[in-house]
């Protein structure tokens, strides 16, 4: 599997990808093209022949920390590692910069994506009550979730 940077010319095909995997509250282009400025280098993909099937993004929140913005594969591909293997491969990159931890926040009731982060060996270490801003499965409650990259 390729792993590669998203560069400004992947965001139509992102969209694409966000519109596909996320049944509530997808990242628009505008959206897509704020977060990817923030992001910096911190952003992969993975392609096929034509479009790009599976991405992660992150975003430093100090020195010491490093936040998930996004995590998508397309539905056809899932099961199947790319997620894991995206996270590993960010994962390595925030060891080598000497990030300390990675954060993210998930949906209280996205199961595939808690046993991912848990699989990953991310701990729920709050609740954010009413953190998003639509309804999914009549909930806009979420997890942040952290995981110690040193000891
Ligand atoms: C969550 C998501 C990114 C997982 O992608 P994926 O490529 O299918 O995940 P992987 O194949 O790398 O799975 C890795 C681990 O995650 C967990 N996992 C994956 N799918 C799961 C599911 N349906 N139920 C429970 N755990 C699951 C498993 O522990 C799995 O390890 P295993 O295969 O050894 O059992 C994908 O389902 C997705 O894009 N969902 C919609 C977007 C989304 O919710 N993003 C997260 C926003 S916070």
């Amino acid at each position: 599997m390729k792993i590669d940077r998203i560069t400004d010319d992947d965001l139509r095909k992102l969209v694409k990808l966000e519109e596909r995997a996320f049944t509530v509250g997808p990242y628009s282009a505008d959206m897509l093209r704020y977060a990817l400025s923030e992001s910096g280098d911190m952003a992969f993909k993975v392609e096929d022949e034509e479009n790009i099937i599976a991405y992660i993004m992150a975003c430093p929140v100090s020195d010491s920390s490093l936040d998930i913005e996004s995590v998508a594969v397309d539905p056809e591909y899932r099961g199947k590692g790319l997620a894991k293997a995206l996270f590993q491969h960010i994962e390595d990159i925030a060891k080598q910069r000497g990030y300390e931890k990675i954060v993210l926040e998930v949906r209280e009731h996205n199961p595939e994506a808690i046993g991912l982060y848990e699989k990953l060996g991310f701990k729920k270490t709050e609740f954010l009550k009413n953190y998003y801003s639509e309804k999914l499965n009549g909930s806009r409650n979420a997890f942040r979730m952290e995981k110690r990259l040193i000891e």
